[in-house]
């Protein structure tokens, strides 16, 4: 039973930290302001981990395939190239604002 209680009394009081932080605005979620080093962990873990979760399956294809590359160059040029930029291109108006900045 003393467990319980505290267990109950660690739940209520992590809400009470989490309300405290969401509600007074502490923590600036702003792109164009680098965060904090303990929010961008936090970002960068829980990104890296749902990518690993959402990438389980996927069954990465034989990219020495010639035809292969070029559907995938143009569909990158279409969808891609705006913010990841292209070969010889250093920014772009969709570029310069990123926070964090895609990987080229
Ligand atoms: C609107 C801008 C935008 C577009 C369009 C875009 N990306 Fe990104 N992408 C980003 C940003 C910003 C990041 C960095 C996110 C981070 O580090 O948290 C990123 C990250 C990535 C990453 C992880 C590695 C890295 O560069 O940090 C991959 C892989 C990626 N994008 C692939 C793609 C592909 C493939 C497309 C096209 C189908 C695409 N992206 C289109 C903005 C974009």
């Amino acid at each position: 039973m003393k467990i319980v209680k505290l267990l109950l009394l660690l739940a209520v009081l992590g809400i009470g930290a989490a309300a405290t932080v969401m509600f007074s605005g502490v923590v600036n979620v702003a792109a164009d302001e680098p965060h904090s080093d303990l929010v961008y962990w936090l970002l960068e873990e829980t990104r890296e981990n749902a990518i690993k979760k959402a990438a389980q399956a996927i069954e990465v294809p034989d990219l020495s395939e010639p035809e292969l590359l070029l559907t995938g160059g143009v569909d990158y040029e279409f969808m891609c190239s705006g913010c990841h930029l292209k070969p010889g291109q250093s920014e772009s108006d969709m570029s310069i604002g990123l926070y964090p900045a895609p990987l080229i």
